[in-house]
């Protein structure tokens, strides 16, 4: 039989249990997610293709996210595997999804060395595929793909990682293989007029990691992003923004991301953070770092992984004019190409972590 006794220990013990979840909470509990902090600053974005995601996973999706970027989906090599053959089903269920909830979409990617079938590069008895081969059907690809999303998704990443690593910034220093030596630098420009006579109100970004690094100090991978963005300018590229991926780390030069921002608008384009993730231990390079399960991250690291993305949206809300768009590569330490290194604002159970907390009192202030 139940007595007063026993619901008021009930009660007193439900009174608990919310207490210590709202102290252990408290940003939580104001019950606001990322978008509405953010609402009139900057889209809050992340990055998901959604098959297979939990009840709880898309309701995560619903109350943070403005925009949600297809993490593969949508790239060359998933939507044209074969010269003759375009997979959709994947993109088009995420694209149904996001337009019956709410949610904006973003494309990527249409110019790529990585994810890209390498039909694209070959020609007849094994030779390489001549440049006007290639084009033709670089232009086929992008009239296909943004054709099919065309007034669905906001914009695309039109290029992605054209410029390679480790130079001194006084070149474009674009890679030597892929779109670069089959047609050369201005693959670039074609592929913007291209995704702009397909879809004219699409913003058109190229999209980069690194891209901040050298900023203050005017060299390297920064100053060769200044160099090709003023000559696709120059060429006359459809270019509405730039993209700097933000895969970044504890240790990551925080000053250079603020000078790249301003550089940026200073060539009159918007800037979006597009992937962004900040890792709890370890380098930003190489996809998975430590593996998942027999790893321990010390406590002090998830309070440093606050401080830098507090750090990081207080530069992003300074700049809130040039900025459209600020978005997470993914949902969760769970959902994450860099699981094991606990890089996002959510941990595995997709439970708001201290990082999350910080994001959300500067998006408050
Ligand atoms: C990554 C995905 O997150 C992984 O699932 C996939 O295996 C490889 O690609 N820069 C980009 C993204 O522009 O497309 C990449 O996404 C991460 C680096």
């Amino acid at each position: 039989m139940i007595n007063r006794k026993m619901i008021l220990s009930l009660i007193a013990c439900a009174l608990f249990t919310v207490t210590a979840y709202c102290q252990n909470n408290s940003a939580v509990d104001s019950l606001k997610g990322l978008k509405e902090v953010y609402a009139g600053k900057f889209l809050i974005g992340t990055a998901g293709d959604l098959k297979g995601y939990s009840d709880a996973e898309l309701a995560n999706i619903k109350k943070n996210y403005d925009i949600l970027t297809p993490e593969n989906c949508m790239k060359p090599q998933p939507t044209h595997p074969t010269e003759d053959t375009y997979s959709f089903d994947t993109p088009d269920a995420m694209v149904k999804w996001c337009q019956q909830n709410g949610v904006k979409v973003w494309g990527h990617t249409l110019v790529w060395h990585s994810q890209t079938g390498r039909w694209f590069f070959q020609g007849a008895d094994g030779q390489p595929a001549t440049r006007e081969l290639a084009l033709e059907r670089l232009k086929k690809h992008i009239f296909t793909v943004v054709g099919r999303y065309k007034g669905q998704v906001r914009g695309w990443d039109v290029v992605n990682e054209s410029i390679a690593d480790s130079g001194a910034g006084k070149t474009e220093n674009l890679r030597k293989f892929s779109w670069y030596k089959t047609v050369g630098p201005d693959v670039l420009t074609m592929a913007f007029k291209w995704a702009h006579e397909t879809d004219p109100n699409a913003m058109l970004f190229y999209n980069d990691y690194n891209i901040e690094q050298g900023a203050v100090e005017n060299n390297g991978k920064h100053a060769s992003s200044m160099i090709l963005l003023k000559r696709l300018i120059a060429e006359g590229a459809p270019i509405s923004g730039v993209g700097i991926q933000g895969h970044w780390h504890l240790d990551t030069n925080i000053g250079d991301v603020e000078k790249a921002i301003t550089d940026y608008a200073s060539l009159g384009l918007k800037v979006s953070i597009t992937e962004l993730d900040v890792t709890a231990t370890g380098s930003n390079s190489g996809a998975f770092g430590v593996r998942t399960g027999d790893r321990t991250i010390p406590k002090e690291n998830y309070l440093k992984q606050a401080e830098v993305y507090r750090q990081l949206f207080e530069i992003f809300k300074r700049h809130a004019d040039v900025i459209d768009r600020v978005t997470f590569w993914g949902i969760s330490d769970n959902r994450s190409w860099r699981r094991g290194q606990d890089a996002l604002l959510f941990d595995g159970k997709l439970q708001p972590k201290p990082a999350f907390n910080a994001v959300i009192e500067v998006g408050s202030k």
